[in-house]
């Protein structure tokens, strides 16, 4: 939701062209997080500085940076960029020893997609404050209210404007006041007294050229750092403080809202926590912790403490964020679930030997399973596809732990302030782990004193940060808006958790070990689901007019349903809604006729005779049948010449879930595609819902 970028070169001398580049491809990888409008600024020339009319406090000021902005995805951005530069004296070859540039691609919240209200937005003429933003400040109404009273105006519906005009309300007063000194830094720490909501904000300067300024509450942000001096990069040369204090090694600093757009540069990085301000300086970085409550309370510019923060290893390569051989992310990460579903089980499932037990390790967990067990309740948190993982991995923790269960959407949750207890253990379930509304649940169940679990995609999220613990589920970046491996690896991770919870008791034993064998063969079985490509490529070409598709399951279906009728509806954008076969007869029912296509999953499990009586329902109201079974049932369920059957792989049925959401993977992707949607950027979404 928003992505933002910035860029600066320190003592390595660069072209325009260059830092147009790298500013450009960081927001390609951004891209999925947003792509109704994009917008970067870079400085206007090397040299030439000007000297400061309005400051007393710098010797020079900048030339006013310029500033790009476009409504449309970034690749129209870069093609005005470069019309621009054509039709003007701009010299792509120019050359920067130093050079700062900031970069956004946008989700909109507040005003349509339009230049005025993309970003980076500005304090107005001159540019002296510029500022990429991802997040919403709640409070930006009276912000503005009070600067329209200092004479400012206002060009766009956003939030985000009031933050640079308040930088220059701030900078501006100091200077009037005769403050010689205000840095960079106070100006920001200022800024954020005032902001309330969430953000990750990057400030550039004209009066403080050369240099930027990150900080975040609740928004994601990370540093990247690449320092250029020779064997600086190897691993034995590499000590965190060379790379953070000041010192002349030419370097690429790198800021980013995640690490898809910096690993192609460095795998050096430092995430940045709530209520930090990053400064980027001469070649240095400097960290300050603001603390609102001291803001509050201090004089006009309280002196925060420097923290000292080590560099981290990201664990990740290029390769992982790259299409490869796919024409989509989303086709990619489908195909891809056979190796996703077996690093999400590397070096935890222990097969034993000929007398012991097979056994279940989550590292994340262990000193945490007892308190789990004695719970009063599960409580399994999430949004979307999240949620539908964790709704069908409910029946098997059910089974096999005997502690109840209970579902929440993490937005009802906080609508109704559900019940949550001390006694409880509440899982987060979050592909990105920054899901404002999961994210909110969780701050309000650790209020309440749950044991708080999180099961996430992204290393170093808020929600991997803030919860007691919790399990990685390792299927790789997933840059596919519609979640896609990320499902099947929370599944998998969620009866992993259920194994470790239930323990080695004698009436679990042998469920146990039959959903450990099911978990070590699924990476073969979903590659052999995979191959139902084509068929669903022919079915969907049979459905790209429809209107509408239903999908019935029930049991560890249900959760398989409305996954699939979410993926359908998200990315081929055709209506498409999941029921609960059971309660077909109460209403849904009344929809069935011979023109409305309908699936119903139908695979050897408990439920199986029941959604067989199902069928034969709907076959007698001359419902329009799409049967999913299990392989050599075709015949058996169904009951007419114009059923047509999608036969799977047989599993545990516990596991089944997983097999049997991707042939709806495929149909939704290549009904998509065949009716000319853009699948990796399907309309009004974006990934990482970091907004309420
Ligand atoms: C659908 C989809 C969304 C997300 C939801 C939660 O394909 O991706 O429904 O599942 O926005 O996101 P995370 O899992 O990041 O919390």
């Amino acid at each position: 939701m928003c992505g933002i970028f910035a860029y600066l070169n320190y003592n390595v001398n660069k072209e325009r062209r260059y830092i147009l580049q790298v500013l450009f491809n960081g927001l390609r990888r951004l891209e999925y997080r947003g792509y109704d409008s994009a917008g970067i600024a870079i400085d206007s020339n090397s040299s030439d500085p000007i000297p400061s009319s309005s400051s007393s406090n710098s010797s020079t000021v900048s030339q006013p940076p310029l500033v790009f902005r476009r409504e449309g995805n970034i690749e129209s951005l870069v093609k005005s960029v470069y019309q621009d530069v054509a039709e003007t004296d701009l010299n792509l070859d120019e050359s920067f020893s130093v050079h700062a540039g900031i970069a956004h691609t946008r989700w909109a919240t507040h005003g349509e997609p339009a230049p005025r209200n993309s970003h980076p937005q500005s304090s107005g003429d001159g540019n002296d404050f510029l500022v990429v933003h991802n997040g919403v400040i709640t409070n930006y109404e009276v912000l503005k209210e009070t600067l329209v009273r200092h004479g400012f105006t206002f060009e766009s519906e956003t939030d985000t404007e009031v933050i640079p005009k308040l930088a220059k309300f701030v900078f501006d007063k100091a200077n009037e006041e005769g403050d010689q000194t205000v840095t960079f830094n106070q100006v920001v720490l200022e800024v954020m007294r005032h902001l309330e909501g969430a953000y990750a904000l990057i400030f550039k300067s004209r009066h403080y050229p050369n240099e930027l300024i990150a900080c975040k509450r609740g928004s994601p942000l990370l540093l990247g750092v690449k320092d250029l001096t020779e064997n600086m990069n190897n691993a034995s040369a590499f000590h965190d403080e060379k790379f953070l204090s000041k010192n002349d090694h030419p370097k690429e600093l790198f800021l980013s809202s995640d690490a898809n757009a910096v690993v192609e540069h460095t795998k050096k990085v430092l995430v940045i926590e709530d209520g930090e301000v990053v400064h980027l300086k001469d070649g240095g970085v400097t960290i300050l912790k603001f603390d609102s409550d001291k803001g509050k309370h201090g004089g006009s510019f309280s002196r925060p403490a420097s923290v000292q923060r080590a560099l981290s290893v990201l664990e990740m390569e290029v390769e992982q964020i790259n299409k490869g051989k796919y024409e989509h992310y989303m086709q990619k990460e489908i195909h891809e679930q056979p190796e996703s579903l077996t690093t999400t089980m590397r070096g935890r499932l222990i097969r034993g030997g000929s007398h012991k037990a097979k056994t279940v390790l989550l590292g994340g967990l262990k000193d945490h399973l007892k308190t789990i067990r004695r719970s009063r309740r599960i409580v399994f948190i999430g949004c979307g596809t999240s949620y539908n993982a964790a709704l069908a991995a409910r029946p098997i923790l059910e089974e096999l732990s005997g502690v109840p269960v209970t579902m929440e959407v993490a937005s009802d949750l906080l609508d109704r302030q559900g019940p949550i207890y001390r006694e409880d253990t509440a899982v987060f379930v979050s592909q990105s782990g920054e899901t404002a509304d999961t994210l909110l649940a969780l701050e309000y169940a650790l209020e309440n004193g749950a044991l708080c679990v999180g099961i996430t995609n992204t290393v170093g999220s808020a929600i991997a940060r803030h919860t007691h613990c919790g399990v990685h589920i390792n299927a790789g970046a997933e840059i596919g808006v519609a979640s896609t491996k990320a499902y099947t690896s929370q599944i998998v991770v969620m009866a992993m958790l259920a194994l470790a919870i239930g323990g080695d008791t004698i009436s679990n034993e042998a469920k146990r070990e039959a959903t450990i064998d099911g978990l070590i063969d699924l990476p073969n079985k979903v590659r052999e689901v995979l191959q139902l490509d084509q068929e669903m490529k022919d079915l969907a070409k049979l459905l790209i007019a429809e209107q509408s598709l239903l999908v019935f399951g029930r049991g560890y279906n249900y959760a398989t349903a409305l996954e699939g009728a979410l993926k359908v509806k998200e990315v081929a954008l055709m209506h498409s809604e999941g029921i609960l076969a059971g309660e077909m007869k109460h209403g849904p029912l009344a929809l069935v006729d011979e023109n409305l296509p309908i699936v119903v999953i139908a695979t050897r499990d408990a439920c199986f005779s029941k959604q067989q009586s199902v069928i034969q329902q709907l076959h007698a109201r001359k419902g329009r049948l799409i049967v999913m079974c299990s392989k050599g049932d075709a015949a058996a369920v169904c009951p007419g010449e114009s059923c047509r059957a999608i036969e799977v792989p047989q599993v545990e049925d516990c596991l089944q879930p997983v097999v049997n959401i991707i042939p709806l993977q495929l149909l939704a992707y290549h009904l998509t595609v065949l009716r000319g949607f853009n699948v990796d950027q399907p309309r009004n979404l974006a990934k990482s819902v970091t907004t309420q």
